[in-house]
């Protein structure tokens, strides 16, 4: 049994592939509701709460590997990691961004912080070091039905963003055979690095109308995003890393996702076709 710690993006996306392949899946919500049509497809689902540790533990029992993947509030995935070790856990397969102890961005300190206590437990473990995610346009896709461009404060810098149902593939496909990737750092990524303009560029040919860009300053970033009822420290901490981005923080692209899933990595192409509703 693999357990997936929650069913957003990567989660869902992970436990879908997962009950594909007959590997049997459990998944923890806090609403069960929200993941009717993942247990339709044959996923166990367990309501819980990651803040609350007997949830984690019963969802932790039976288990030989876990994606632990969420909102990465420190105790709560440490709590996951102490639970796995109490529960003779084999393999965790942690998807955490470019974490660093001294970054300016709390989350990556974070990221680094939950890190650190996986590698110290002496649990089997894999890294997936995620690059920005595709699917973060899809925040920026209703304004791009409305307005046909869309702004950021990320200027010319590139980015090498990767497509969620990658990430989810890789880390299914870790958790059901971990042996040869214990103990790895992988740093996902999709194929090329492209820049706000450049994304711009493919979603006009994609859509088939102009799509413009608007570089933001930091100030009008964080703004642009409070307004949409993000709250003020997300806000400002999103900012920052668009900012790190302009500065070519997250200019980086390996071959990970096609050396571990033995085919090409999505492109952002591949991901404004899939998603041609959303921008229409
Ligand atoms: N965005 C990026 O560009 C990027 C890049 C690299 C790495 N990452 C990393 O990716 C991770 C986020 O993954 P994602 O995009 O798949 O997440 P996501 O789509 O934002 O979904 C988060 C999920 O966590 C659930 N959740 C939140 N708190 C919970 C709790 N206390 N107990 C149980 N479930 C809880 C939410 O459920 P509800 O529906 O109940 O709220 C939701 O399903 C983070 O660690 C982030 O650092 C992100």
């Amino acid at each position: 049994m693999i357990l997936i710690t929650t069913a957003g993006k990567v989660g869902a996306e992970a436990a879908r592939l997962l009950a594909r392949r007959e590997v049997p899946v459990r998944v923890l919500v806090r609403d069960p509701v929200k993941a009717a049509a993942l247990e339709r497809d044959g996923v166990e689902v367990v309501r819980g709460d990651l803040a609350e540790r007997a949830d984690v533990d019963a969802a932790v029992k039976g288990v030989s590997a876990v994606v632990l993947v969420s909102p990465a509030v420190p105790a709560q995935e440490v709590a996951v990691v102490d639970s796995a070790v109490h529960a003779g856990v084999g393999h965790v397969v942690k998807i955490t961004s470019k974490a660093s102890a001294d970054s300016p961005i709390p989350r990556r300190r974070h990221q680094a912080g939950i890190e650190d206590a996986l590698t110290a437990s002496g649990l089997g473990c894999t890294l997936l070091r995620n690059n920005a995610y595709m699917q973060n346009f899809l925040m920026l896709a209703p304004g791009i039905a409305r307005t046909d461009g869309f702004g950021s404060s990320t200027g010319d810098g590139r980015v090498g963003m990767v497509d969620t149902r990658d990430v989810a593939a890789v880390a299914a496909e870790i958790a059901v055979a971990p042996a040869a990737h214990a103990g790895k750092t992988y740093w996902p990524t999709g194929p090329e690095s492209l820049s706000y303009a450049d994304a711009a560029a493919v979603l006009t040919r994609v859509l088939g109308r102009t799509i413009t860009f608007h570089p933001l300053t930091f100030e009008e970033q964080k703004r642009a995003m409070v307004d949409v009822g993000v709250p003020e420290a997300v806000a400002a901490m999103n900012a920052q890393a668009l900012s790190l981005f302009a500065e070519g923080d997250s200019d980086w692209v390996t071959d990970d996702v096609p050396a571990i899933l033995g085919r090409r990595a999505r492109s952002f192409e591949r991901f404004a076709t899939d998603h041609l509703a959303a921008f229409s």
